[in-house]
C-alpha cells in the first residue's frame, strides 16, 4: 500500500514533461522526480571516466549517489546522447528501479520520464503522456536554451537539433528494454497549440477526475 498517488507523466524529449510534472507536483502537494536525471547521471560518470557511453554502465548506475543527480553539467546535448546510450542497457535500467519505485513509496509521487507508466508503475494512478511535434519541441528548447531565431545560424542550428532531438526519440522507442511508449491507459496531452500553463489546467482537470474516482 503507498502512502499517496503516483502520478506518471511520460513523453518524447523537450516535450514539456519536466516543467509540467514539478507544477503538477507543487499544485497536489506530492514529490517530485526527474527520472531523466539518474541516466543523465549515469551517463555523465560514463563520459567522466572516458568511457563510450553505449559500453556497458551498469557500475556507475549502481554507484549513484544524490550528489550526481544535483551536478549542474547534466543539460548539456552530449550528456542527453549518453543517457539515451546507457538508457538503452537493461542492467542499468535494473540497477535504477528501486530507487524510482522508493521515492513513491511513503507518500506517492509525480514522477517523469518514458516507461514510468508502462514499466516502473504499471499500476499508477494517473497516467499522461505529453507530446508536441518535432518541430514544436526543437524551437522551445531552442528558446529555453537562449537561442536567437533572428540569428543567421537560427534554421541551421535548428534543423541540427530537430536532428538530434529526433535520433534520440528513435533510440528510446525502439530499443528492447522498457522502450518509449503510450500506457494503454495514459491519457495523452498534445501540447502544440498549448502553452504550460493550458497543458498543467488539462493535466490538473483529467488527474483530479482519475483521483476522485479511484
Ligand atoms: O528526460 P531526459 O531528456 O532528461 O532523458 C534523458 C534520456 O534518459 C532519454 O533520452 C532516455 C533516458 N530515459 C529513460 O530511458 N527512461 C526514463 N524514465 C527517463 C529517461
Amino acid at each position: 500500500m503507498r502512502g499517496g498517488p503516483v502520478i506518471a507523466v511520460d513523453g518524447p524529449a523537450a516535450a514539456g514533461k519536466g516543467t509540467l510534472a514539478r507544477k503538477l507536483a507543487e499544485a497536489l502537494g506530492l514529490p517530485y522526480l526527474d527520472t531523466g536525471l539518474l541516466y543523465r547521471a549515469v551517463g555523465r560518470l560514463a563520459l567522466d571516466e572516458g568511457q563510450d557511453p553505449a559500453q556497458p554502465a551498469q557500475q556507475f548506475a549502481e554507484r549513484l549517489t544524490p550528489a550526481d543527480m544535483q551536478r549542474t553539467d547534466l543539460r548539456t546535448p552530449e550528456v542527453a546522447q549518453a543517457a539515451s546510450k546507457v538508457a538503452a542497457q537493461p542492467a542499468v535500467r535494473a540497477a535504477l528501479v528501486e530507487t524510482q519505485r522508493r521515492f513513491a513509496a511513503e507518500r506517492g509521487a509525480v514522477l517523469d520520464g518514458r516507461d514510468i507508466g508502462t514499466a516502473i508503475f504499471p499500476d499508477a494512478d494517473v497516467k499522461l503522456f505529453i507530446t508536441a511535434s518535432p518541430a514544436t519541441r526543437t524551437r522551445r528548447r531552442f528558446l529555453q536554451n537562449g537561442g536567437n531565431p533572428d540569428a543567421p545560424d537560427a534554421q541551421a542550428r535548428l534543423r541540427e537539433m530537430e536532428e538530434a532531438l529526433c535520433a534520440r526519440d528513435k533510440a528510446d522507442a525502439s530499443r528492447d528494454s522498457a522502450p518509449m511508449c503510450i500506457a494503454d491507459d495514459a491519457y495523452v496531452i498534445e501540447t502544440d497549440t498549448l502553452d504550460a500553463q493550458a497543458v498543467l489546467a488539462e493535466a490538473l482537470r483529467f488527474t483530479r477526475e482519475r483521483l476522485a474516482v479511484t
